[in-house]
């Protein structure tokens, strides 16, 4: 037995962001402490010109966050919602990785020279690696999930090499050094696969969540292996076909800018569609 354990997040709760990440946001990011909670302002506005890939346009918007300074850990992993889980440290959403469709939205819709794109309400949100903010630096904090937790970016110093989906567990984290983080990686589901730890509802939060069809399981880390993934129940729309990528470590633009000219493919239908609000399906569930 290692007594290391007892510094682990074994008894169900687990501190979130240190001061030292806390240091870290940019682009006039607010946050003030309570003795429970971390409280965050920020407009959602990347700090470059949002690309014009969509017919939305990026406007300000004015998020106020509440979240836990300790984290606590669920049973098993929490739904995400559609819409926003977690914001960077530059203030803006990260959106779990489904379109409205519940396609993968970093495989079939556009985005900007940063990996992002405003939604119909004119928030700007990355689904994938927001290329512009993760650099390649080791143990980089970019972020943090709605739960509490902080996100870092793929390239660990522990392992000396950038993680992948196989280094994380089914919310796309992992403990290190007793401290629960989930990482960006440039494979499916890129931020996070489930909340690890108990997330308050609040603004953004859109409340519904789409399932996979290749299990029973109730969150969308169960789609990890990238099979049947999609789809709520009632759905039958057919997401655009994905292409194949050259190896499990990211796409033929891995760690570049992707202005997704060249590499999306079409979308039925033609052109970009504005993002349709989710519409739950019979017996959807309901994040926390
Ligand atoms: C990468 O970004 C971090 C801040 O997130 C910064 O401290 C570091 O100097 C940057 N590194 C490079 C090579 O730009």
């Amino acid at each position: 037995m290692h007594t290391l354990a007892v510094f682990a997040c074994v008894v169900g709760v687990c501190a979130a962001l240190t001061n030292k990440e806390i240091a870290q946001f940019v682009n006039g990011v607010k946050i003030t402490s309570t003795t429970s909670s971390h409280k965050i302002s920020a407009t959602g506005m990347p700090e470059h010109t949002p690309g014009n890939v969509n017919p939305n346009d990026a406007k300000a918007q004015n998020y106020n966050f509440n979240i836990p300074k300790k984290p606590t850990y669920g049973s098993k992993g929490g739904c995400l919602p559609m819409g926003i889980i977690g914001v960077t440290i530059q203030g803006v959403g990260i959106f779990n990785p489904l379109t409205a469709e519940a396609c993968d939205a970093v495989l079939v819709e556009k985005m900007d020279k940063c990996n992002g794109h405003p939604d119909m309400r004119g928030a700007y949100h990355h689904h994938g690696v927001p290329t512009c903010l993760v650099n390649g630096t080791a143990d980089q904090f970019i972020g943090f999930a709605l739960d509490g937790f902080p996100i870092y970016g793929a390239m660990a110093s522990d392992l000396k090499r950038e993680v992948t989906a196989d280094d994380l567990d089914e919310c796309h984290g992992r403990e290190v050094n007793g401290k629960y983080r989930y990482h960006v990686t440039k494979e499916w589901p890129y931020f996070l696969g489930c909340f690890k730890g108990a997330a308050n509802r609040q603004q953004g939060f859109m409340g519904s969540q789409a399932w996979c069809t290749n299990t029973k399981a109730t969150h969308m880390c169960s789609c990890k292996d990238r099979k049947v993934f999609k789809k709520s129940p009632g759905r039958t729309d057919a997401c655009p076909e994905r292409p194949q990528r050259p190896n499990g470590n990211g796409g033929p633009n891995a760690g570049t800018n992707n202005n997704g000219a060249t590499r999306r493919p079409h979308r039925p239908g033609g052109g970009s569609r504005p993002m349709r609000p989710f519409r739950p399906g019979p017996g959807t569930l309901v994040g926390f």
